[in-house]
């Protein structure tokens, strides 16, 4: 539902609302509109944030009460508590001329205070009602807080895991991402912003960002329109289908032109085509970066993004100091700033600000939502949803309560490392340290504990991970003496399990990696443990697709647990004793090596596709390494087995705009109860432009207890079969398909329908 519909329900009470069409426009905020100044104007479109929180960028403001009160602000970000919100809102209500409320923004990416899993981790649940559960908590969270406006969802898709950020979003697949971005704005938008504990989302970075060129974080973005359309543009849209009341632009160049001074994207797509009635808030200091990227000065930049569609600058005040002056200079128009101001106003109207500025300000609020009992456990839940079991050897997995465990690694006793990248609102300290999770769920293991080795040894790097406090210290002793303790004992012990992998900020912004493997302080340790020849599992953490390659052919388990937020601890226990049975999947392709990225599932058959495994010259492939991934998307383990046969369609002829119908019987075939994500591909056989060799169109995630066997249907949209023509036109080809289901990207039952 759109914003502006959800704001007339909303309203109906209060106002005669002739039809949605002639509600163009809000009477009330018109009428406002036309008692500003064109300096009060402008004063709405700045965004500041008086730093002391998390500041991503080299500049924060200054004088943020003086400029309130001057009128010059619509939105603050970065501060929050019922006391601070309510003092810096008295500023903007009572002591200026028309008394406009602020918004509170902020950056709640997995969770407020209850910190769940980071979004790759979330996603790897392929749980679209957990993670609008998610989303709901935070909101409640949050506005308990006095926070008003949330800088998620983050959709960008991202195929390449150098890209520190890859942490922030659902991974490679536009399908799988687009029904995230609908359930996250639905979690934290609800169905009413009138509500106290439902706040405005903003999907972000529009757009691309995830593209940028060899993962280095704020790098440019070269796509053809098809690759845009096809593949990264329908998370955005989705989000913006679903109501997303806000937008921010990206920091990356698109066709040339940044995003935030992009014309084509922020109205010809974003408002034409799209339909978009919120507003767009650029990132931090995006528009001043214009500079930078070389467009003009600060005046001219800033003149640049307020004609392409942008309403608010985020910190850089390019607009509250440039704009005036293009006004006198005729470089903008005062209908333009105008526009971009009601777009804000109507924002804080559908929030119903102007009915109560006040309305999320309750000093009872934190401490009855934030932080519950239910709310930790929603936490647990989603963790233990989120991990990936990515190999069970010799079946080491899960282990036996009253086991002799040698836990090593200094990942295994740190709360610093939890709550993984973004989670400026959370606070470390109060998660549960896996050392402390494994004696809450089996209190009658035997449990010793060394570090066995830094997370890494390169003090350097240690610095660089370190700037929002101490994730990675570097201990005293040598590391012979670190590892010759952890090696005594594990000799001791009846299973080894190692936490290995990376600290919190080797991923997340301005977190890029040219070797993404596991650092080799701790490889080292693995191969040390692995020589004991013990039992050993490996718990790895990581916010991102690890090479892995070495780890993976060791006789371990591996159990992929990203950043699990505030409930670590416990959450990763409850699988480690198998009292939750892990069924996460892969929502990115894990490469072999760093040369083969970009990789992901859907890619093109080329002209030249390589038909076996082995190498073949004038074929597309490497010299030096297999084609295939090391894991494939979709993919990820359980401690049962399942068995897939009978894919039947309801029809093997179907028209335009008819759905089909899919069934496979799936059957647990194991020893555990265990839950299934079972997937379905698409392929289009004859397309008249080039196509992925399968996309993924749909899922469905089942239990199935031992012995169990269900009939899981699937249902094909005629959506589903569409897709963006080289005139751009969304349109579904007569002709034949493919259709794959299993239990990864890899899936081999087939069945074939034709559309007419
Ligand atoms: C990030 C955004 C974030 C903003 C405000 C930027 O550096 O790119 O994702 O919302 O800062 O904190």
């Amino acid at each position: 539902m759109k914003l502006k519909v959800l704001h007339i329900l909303a309203l109906t009470a209060f106002f005669a609302v002739p039809s949605i069409q002639a509600q163009r426009t809000i009477p009330e905020v018109e009428a406002l509109l036309k008692k500003m100044t064109i300096e009060e104007k402008i004063g709405q479109l700045n965004l500041v944030t008086p730093g002391g929180g998390i500041a991503t960028g080299s500049v924060v403001s200054s004088n943020v009460e003086e400029k309130i009160k001057a009128g010059q602000v619509g939105g603050l970000f970065g501060i929050s508590g019922p006391e601070k919100i309510k003092t810096a809102q008295d500023f903007a209500v009572k002591k200026t001329r028309l008394g406009i409320p602020l918004l509170f923004g902020s950056d709640i990416i997995h969770g407020y205070k209850t910190t769940f899993p980071i979004p790759l981790g979330l996603a790897s649940s392929w749980d679209m009602e957990l993670m609008k559960r998610t989303a709901q908590i935070a909101a409640l969270e949050a506005t308990a807080d006095g926070i008003n406006w949330n800088f998620s969802p983050m959709v960008d898709i991202s195929r390449d895991p150098r890209w520190g950020r890859i942490s922030e979003g659902a991974g490679e697949d536009p399908y799988l991402g687009s029904q995230i971005a609908k359930a996250m704005v639905t979690g934290y938008q609800g169905d009413d912003l009138m509500a106290k504990n439902t706040m405005l989302a903003t999907v972000k970075h529009f757009a691309l960002y995830g593209a940028a060129e060899a993962g280095r974080d704020y790098n440019s973005v070269d796509m053809s329109r098809l690759k845009m359309f096809n593949e990264y543009l329908p998370p955005y849209k989705a989000a913006i289908d679903t109501g997303v009341g806000s937008v921010m632009s990206s920091f990356n160049d698109i066709d040339g032109i940044p995003a935030s001074g992009n014309k084509w994207l922020l109205t010809d797509l974003l408002r034409d085509d799209w339909e978009f009635n919120g507003f767009v808030v650029s990132d931090y200091t995006s528009v001043n970066e214009m500079i930078a990227h070389g467009l003009g000065d600060l005046q001219a930049v800033s003149a640049l993004s307020l004609k392409a569609g942008l309403d608010m600058d985020m910190v850089g005040e390019g607009f509250l100091t440039t704009l005036k002056k293009s006004l006198e200079e005729g470089k903008v128009t005062e209908e333009e700033i105008t526009t971009a101001c009601r777009r804000i106003l109507e924002a804080k109207f559908n929030l119903g600000l102007f009915d109560d500025p006040y309305k999320y300000i309750d000093k009872k609020r934190p401490a009855k939502d934030i932080l519950k009992d239910e709310n930790r456990a929603l936490a647990r839940e989603a963790a233990k949803k989120s991990f990936v079991l990515l190999k069970n050897g010799p079946k080491n997995l899960p282990l036996q309560k009253n086991a002799t465990i040698a836990l090593i690694g200094d990942l295994a006793n740190s709360k610093d490392n939890m709550l993984g990248t973004w989670a400026p609102t959370g606070d470390p300290q109060l998660s549960v340290s896996i050392l402390q999770g494994f004696k809450n769920v089996a209190p009658n293991a035997i449990i010793s504990h060394a570090k066995g080795a830094n997370i890494t040894d390169d003090p350097a790097l240690a610095k660089k991970i370190n700037v929002f406090g101490e994730r990675v210290t570097i201990d005293k002793r040598s590391a012979e003496v670190m590892l010759a303790e952890a090696v005594a004992l594990a000799k001791e012990a009846d299973v080894v399990v190692a936490v290995v992998g990376e600290a919190t900020e080797f991923t997340g912004e301005s977190s890029s990696r040219a070797d993404i493997s596991i650092p080799q302080s701790q490889k080292k340790l693995i191969r040390a443990l692995a020589a004991t020849g013990k039992p050993l599992v490996l718990v790895l953490m990581s916010g991102r697709p690890l090479v892995l390659e070495e780890e993976l052919a060791l006789p371990a388990s591996i159990l992929q647990v990203w950043f699990p937020g505030v409930e670590a601890g416990n959450a990763i226990a409850d699988v480690v004793f198998g009292d939750y049975n892990p069924s996460g999947k892969l929502t990115a392709t894990w490469p072999r090596n760093v040369g083969q990225i970009p990789i992901y599932h859907s890619i093109k058959n080329t002209g030249r596709p390589q038909p076996t495994a082995e190498f073949e010259k004038f074929k597309s492939n490497y010299l030096d390494a297999p084609n295939t991934p090391l894991l494939p998307f979709g993919y990820g383990l359980s401690y049962t087995e399942f068995e897939y046969s009978n894919l039947k369609v309801t029809t093997a002829q179907i028209n335009q705009n008819e759905p089909l119908t899919v069934t496979v019987s799936v059957k647990n075939t194991g020893d555990f109860d265990g839950e299934e994500v079972v997937q379905l591909y698409l392929k289009d056989v004859v397309r008249s432009i080039t196509q992925p060799v399968k996309q993924l169109k749909g899922f469905k995630k089942v239990m199935l207890k031992k012995g169990e066997t269900k009939q899981v249907t699937l249902t094909l949209t005629p959506e589903d079969l569409k897709f963006y023509n080289s005139n751009l036109e969304f349109v579904a080809e007569p002709g034949d398909f493919e259709i794959y289901v299993g239990t990864n990207s890899e899936a081999t039952l087939t069945a074939k329908f034709s559309l007419n």
